[in-house]
């Protein structure tokens, strides 16, 4: 795989994954194309060594792994992990809204994203419908309306002069996106969905929707940018990029390797769920794999977990927000993400053996710490490292705006981080 066709992909991946339903239906394709197995977790399951299994909760969390060969490592697992939603807008439950001839949709904001950048872009419609189909029984499909079907218009700057200056954003009353006109006649929002389900032949005409979770999204592509394509700019970056990345490197590191990559749902919204990293998936799969308690926490102890999120590059614009020492550059390598509160897992043991697999391979290493004065983000890494108890550190890539509707990252530095985290799958590093 070269850098041109990793880079491809990551973006075709990007375009085709506008949910967290999406993008866990888009790894299993890729997992199933590479010879996984799928696993139930209602069903009984019987693990074979050297072998490679893929595990879904909800339809918006992945895990995958190979069992490994030959006995036990000493270096216990590989894992990574990276989180498959994004900050975006939600549909509400009873969306419609009627005013001065239009019909808006109701929304909520999911997880913190930047708004200003939703205003005046071509949105579209995606997510999970559940329904009741011919045969009585509740069923669930992913929707994607494709095309641009909403907007959210801003306020001409004739009616605000100071917008340039003070202008804020009211999430109730400011961004309720415009479908159309006010047509004549009643009519709801589950009509709409099921006729666009018949469209896409989803399902039969007239079924009756029983609900939904459907989010809004920027129907522009992924593309790179800059006058010799340094840059990738696309929706979703933060953490679709990881996502695809982790699972790409697990699909082509080593089978007598054991390896795992995990991707959880609701990391922008604090974790705690069915789904999250702070939830059970993650360690049912691993009681599972390890069996006996003795054997999961010996295999645990000897384990490292690396969780990709992407990281914070040095802005030229404003710079001054950065701390000086530790503003990563764009095209410059991977970072080592470390905060002293611990809202990165990473320490000194774990970062010696990122250091030392990077120095191995030639690929430069980056390093990221908020300034003193300014609050720090997290990843799934603290709470993942907390919940399983494993060690842990946290790595991305360098990105701008991240949380907008549109984020930038370098078009060399996510091969870099796949290549980094194929070597950490088969490195054989004792911590
Ligand atoms: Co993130």
């Amino acid at each position: 795989m070269d850098q041109e066709t990793f880079n491809q992909g990551l973006m075709d991946f990007i375009n085709k994954s506008p949910t967290a339903f999406h993008a866990v239906f888009n790894m299993e394709e890729m997992l199933k194309a590479a010879g996984f197995t799928g696993l139930n977790e209602a069903d009984a399951w019987s693990l074979d060594e050297g072998e490679k299994y893929y595990v879904i909760r909800n339809g918006s969390s992945i895990i995958a792994f190979n069992t490994g060969k030959n006995g036990k490592h000493p270096a216990g697992f590989r894992m990574t992990g990276a989180h498959t939603d994004s900050p975006c807008l939600k549909i509400k439950p009873d969306p419609l809204l009627k005013n001065n001839g239009y019909i808006q949709l109701g929304v909520e904001v999911y997880g913190g994203a930047l708004l200003n950048p939703w205003f005046d872009r071509d949105l579209s419609i995606a997510g999970r419908v559940s329904f009741l189909d011919e045969k009585n029984t509740i069923r669930s499909c992913l929707i994607d309306f494709k095309r641009p079907v909403a907007f959210i218009s801003s306020l001409a700057i004739h009616f605000d002069r100071e917008a340039n200056k003070s202008r804020s954003i009211n999430a109730q009353k400011d961004i309720p996106p415009i479908i159309m006109n006010l047509p004549e006649g009643e009519f709801s929002f589950s009509e709409i969905l099921s006729a666009e389900l018949a469209k896409q032949g989803l399902c039969a005409e007239g079924i009756s929707i029983h609900d939904f979770e459907l989010f809004l999204y920027d129907t522009q592509c992924s593309s790179l940018v800059g006058m010799k394509n340094e840059f990738i700019a696309g929706g979703r970056l933060d953490n679709l990029l990881s996502c695809y990345t982790g699972i790409q490197a697990l699909i082509h590191s080593e089978k007598s390797n054991p390896c795992m990559m995990v991707c959880n749902d609701h990391e922008e919204v604090g974790s705690v769920s069915f789904t999250g990293a702070q939830g059970t998936f993650l360690r049912s799969v691993l009681q599972r794999l390890f069996r006996e308690p003795e054997n999961y926490y010996r295999e645990l102890s000897r384990s490292l977990f690396i969780s990709m999120d992407n990281a914070h590059g040095i802005h030229p614009n404003y710079a001054d927000k950065y701390d000086i020492n530790h503003g990563p550059v764009l095209n410059k390598g991977p970072v080592v993400k470390m905060n002293a509160s611990q809202r990165y897992a990473s320490d000194s043991e774990t970062v010696a053996v990122i250091r030392s697999i990077a120095s191995g391979l030639a690929i430069p290493l980056q390093t990221f710490v908020m300034r003193s004065d300014l609050a720090c983000g997290s990843t799934i890494g603290p709470l993942t490292s907390a919940e399983v108890g494993m060690k842990t550190i946290d790595v991305g890539v360098p990105t701008f705006a991240m949380h907008s509707i549109r984020e930038v990252a370098g078009s060399t530095d996510p091969f870099l981080l796949f290549s980094l985290i194929c070597g950490f799958n088969s490195s054989s590093i004792i911590i």
